[in-house]
């Protein structure tokens, strides 16, 4: 093991930064949240008005919380949810009070034509790949390798703690190019930067002690450019335009929850799934081809990101609705990729189900940028588990461990015996 790796290994992660915030939920919500909204969608269709702050008989605060009197629906259904998605003049995206204020408006989630397209095309660069590629030799492997050797030297093991939160902050410092010494810094400032979901003012605080980090970073770097993504962005120019600080601090801050937060939660998922599907994994230990379906199949069945938010320009016709314009709109990807319409028995998770395209990277413009990247360290981690640790199992004396949430969909622990 490098020294590098070995350091990395040092860096302190807390796992309860990421446990679910959403508890407010009745419990069949969040464990089910796709078969209760099939029950409104049942008398309403796929667009289904959120009024006074509730879905059929359950409140959900937080879609109509930043502004009361706004129209407010949840689209669902795999067909309407892939149109919208794909309306980019109809339909803008819309983190205005949220992430916009967080990490700052040049966000590349929150942007809309023409400065997305110019923005998405700077930032590119640092994830085709032949950068993947390179991160994947660098980092993702012999970090992967390093933490399921740690699992292997316990008898018992909680897989959320140990690999799912260590990886994807680890992998977003280094794709920063951080000096090791900041690291330490970067994982408190990254874990209080998403308490923003239910705590804004903290969320805020993080939000600019970030920035002040990421602005010591940036100035490093054009004193000694690297290969890393903050010299590429420094050095990135379209039409003859480069990114001011401002931009780049942005661009790397809304790198958090879209790099960190969601591959988090879905290696908790991915943990879950390992020791809940032990003859399905086995099946993929004697043939690591399967590796790649059972990731996307992870994706589709109980992706972390399930829920985006659009905003209508215009009054619109749309799934049976005349929608007013500036209605704000939750887009339920999660809901799409279980449509029975597409898929079997869509609440199972089967990996050898037939593969037809799935949504929890979106699609269209916003597609997620990441979404090699993050196929990629579930990929690896799934083939290095089952290699490594063939006795894996369900500790019968731990809690259950369910994968819960609405906005975002995880497992908060996970123990196993190795
Ligand atoms: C399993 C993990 C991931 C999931 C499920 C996921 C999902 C998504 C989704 C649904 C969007 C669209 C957001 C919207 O339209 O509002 C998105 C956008 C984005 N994601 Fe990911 N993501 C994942 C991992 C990553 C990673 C690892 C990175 C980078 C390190 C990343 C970077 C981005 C960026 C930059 C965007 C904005 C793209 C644009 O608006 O043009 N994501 N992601």
């Amino acid at each position: 093991m490098t020294d590098y790796i070995e350091q990395l290994l040092q860096v302190e992660i807390d796992a309860s930064d990421f446990a679910t915030f959403e508890r407010f939920l009745p419990e069949h919500v969040l464990n089910d949240p796709v078969s209760f909204i099939d029950t409104v969608r049942e008398q309403e269709g796929d667009l289904i008005e959120v009024k006074d702050g509730r879905i059929g008989d359950v409140a959900f605060p937080a879609l109509t919380a930043a502004d009361p009197q706004r129209t407010v629906y949840l689209a669902c259904g795999y067909d309407s949810v892939r149109m919208l998605v794909g309306m980019q003049s109809s339909f803008y995206q819309d983190y205005r009070d949220s992430m916009d204020i967080l990490m700052g408006e040049k966000q590349l989630a929150g942007l809309n034509p023409p400065e997305h397209k110019k923005y998405r095309a700077l930032v590119s660069s640092a994830f085709n790949m032949q950068s993947l590629s390179k991160i994947s030799a660098d980092l993702i492997d012999p970090l992967v390798d390093a933490l399921v050797l740690e699992v292997s030297n316990k008898e018992r093991a909680e897989l959320v703690q140990d690999i799912a939160v260590r990886l994807p902050i680890l992998l977003i410092g280094h794709i920063f190019g951080l000096p090791i010494d900041k690291y330490g810094r970067f994982a408190k400032l990254a874990s209080q930067l998403m308490t923003g979901m239910t705590d804004f003012e903290n969320g805020l605080i993080a939000s600019q002690k970030l920035k002040e980090m990421l602005e010591e970073v940036i100035e490093e770097k054009k004193r000694a450019p690297g290969e890393d993504l903050i010299s590429k962005l420094i050095q990135s120019e379209v039409d003859g335009e480069t990114l001011s600080d401002e931009d780049i601090i942005s661009t790397c801050r809304a790198l958090v929850p879209a790099g960190i937060e969601t591959t988090t939660r879905a290696l908790s998922t991915l943990m879950s799934v390992i020791i809940d599907n032990p003859e399905q994994m086995d099946q993929v230990r004697q043939d690591p081809k399967l590796v790649p379906a059972a990731i996307d199949e992870l994706l589709r069945w109980n992706g972390p990101a399930p829920v985006i938010p659009k905003r209508s320009m215009e009054s619109i016709d749309f799934a049976n609705v005349s929608v007013p314009a500036n209605a704000m709109i939750f887009v339920y990807l999660g809901h799409a990729n279980r449509d029975p319409r597409n898929w079997e028995h869509p609440e199972r998770y089967d990996l050898n189900r037939s593969r037809q395209h799935h949504l929890a990277f979106s699609a269209g413009p916003h597609l997620c940028l990441g979404n090699q990247l993050a196929r990629r360290e579930l990929e690896t981690t799934l083939t290095q588990v089952l290699a490594k640790l063939p006795k894996l199992r369900l500790d019968p004396e731990a809690p259950n461990h369910p994968i819960v949430g609405f906005n975002f969909r995880s497992c908060d622990q996970v123990f196993a015996l190795t």
